[in-house]
């Protein structure tokens, strides 16, 4: 068997790799010595209780946290200190908790806005931006301000100027909170493209279950800043300590699904 390699021949990065990653806040263990493997054609869920460290752990991979210690890498190249415009620019994209569009800009120009940031030209971001917008269903809400647009569509927005940047590796934090039960449906054929069309790794943060099984190939469980348990669907939803970790409501914490 040929062992698999970090980077293809082409040089686009196969994987992202965290390697005993550390954040502390001042006595705060937010993540706390976490493993990370996030390959190119996958679609990896991120999933754990209430403040086990899932969005420190993305900010940590994406450049948007400094980490106390550990190391990052992007196919061959270490980045555990690049800026998030600079791993970006490698390809490398984020979504966030909260939904965020320039409100003064239109649909059009936050996608646009993208391309710009990891160096398209204008012209050749206006046509990417075009092509985006119709592939996250606002083709008819290109030219409304971007800050008029209902939740649901101003999460396809924050999807839509990630693509933007062309990512190898895209990280989504929580894209269905706040979605009813069709939205959700069509953010999961979304996701789905963008791994089948596009090659992109995604990995998703995400309270939603049913979401989560449905989408994820593999699935990585946080609790308390530590890795408990990563696996198929099918072995996460039957692991006892993901099991405890979730009916551990005494510590007063959100229940996946709930
Ligand atoms: N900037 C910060 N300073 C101090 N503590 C922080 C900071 N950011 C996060 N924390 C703490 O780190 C822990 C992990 O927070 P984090 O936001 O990563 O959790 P999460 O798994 O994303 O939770 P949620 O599901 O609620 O979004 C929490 O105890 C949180 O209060
Ligand atoms: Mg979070």
């Amino acid at each position: 068997m040929i062992a698999p390699t970090s980077s293809s021949r082409s040089g686009t990065p196969e994987r992202l790799e965290a390697r005993d990653v550390r954040v502390h806040f001042s006595g705060v263990k937010a993540v706390d010595g976490v493993d990370l493997d996030l390959r190119r054609d996958e679609v990896m869920g991120l999933i754990g209780p209430n403040g086990a460290g899932k969005t420190t752990l993305v900010n940590a991979l994406t450049g948007f946290q400094r980490l106390t210690t550990g190391t990052i890498t992007l196919g061959a190249e270490v980045v555990t200190t690049a800026s998030p415009q600079a791993l970006a620019r490698k390809g490398l994209t984020r979504t966030f908790q909260a939904v965020r569009p320039f409100a003064e800009l239109t649909v059009l120009e936050n996608i646009e806005l993208g391309a710009v940031g990891t160096g398209s030209r204008r012209r050749a971001a206006r046509a990417a931006a075009a092509t985006i917008v119709e592939r996250v269903g606002l083709a008819e809400m290109a030219s409304s301000l971007a800050g008029n647009l209902p939740h649901g569509l101003a999460r396809r927005l924050s999807i839509g100027r990630a693509l933007a940047t062309a990512p190898n590796f895209l990280l989504l934090d929580e894209p269905a909170a706040g979605l009813n039960e069709a939205e959700s449906d069509e953010l999961v054929e979304l996701i789905s493209s963008i791994h089948s069309e596009d090659g992109c790794g995604v990995l998703v943060i995400e309270h939603d279950v049913r979401l989560i099984m449905r989408l994820c190939h593999r699935i990585q469980v946080l609790d308390y800043g530590k890795t408990i348990a990563v696996g198929t669907p099918t072995e996460v939803q039957s692991d006892a300590a993901v099991i405890t970790a979730y009916l551990g409501t005494k510590r007063g914490r959100h229940v996946a699904g709930s």
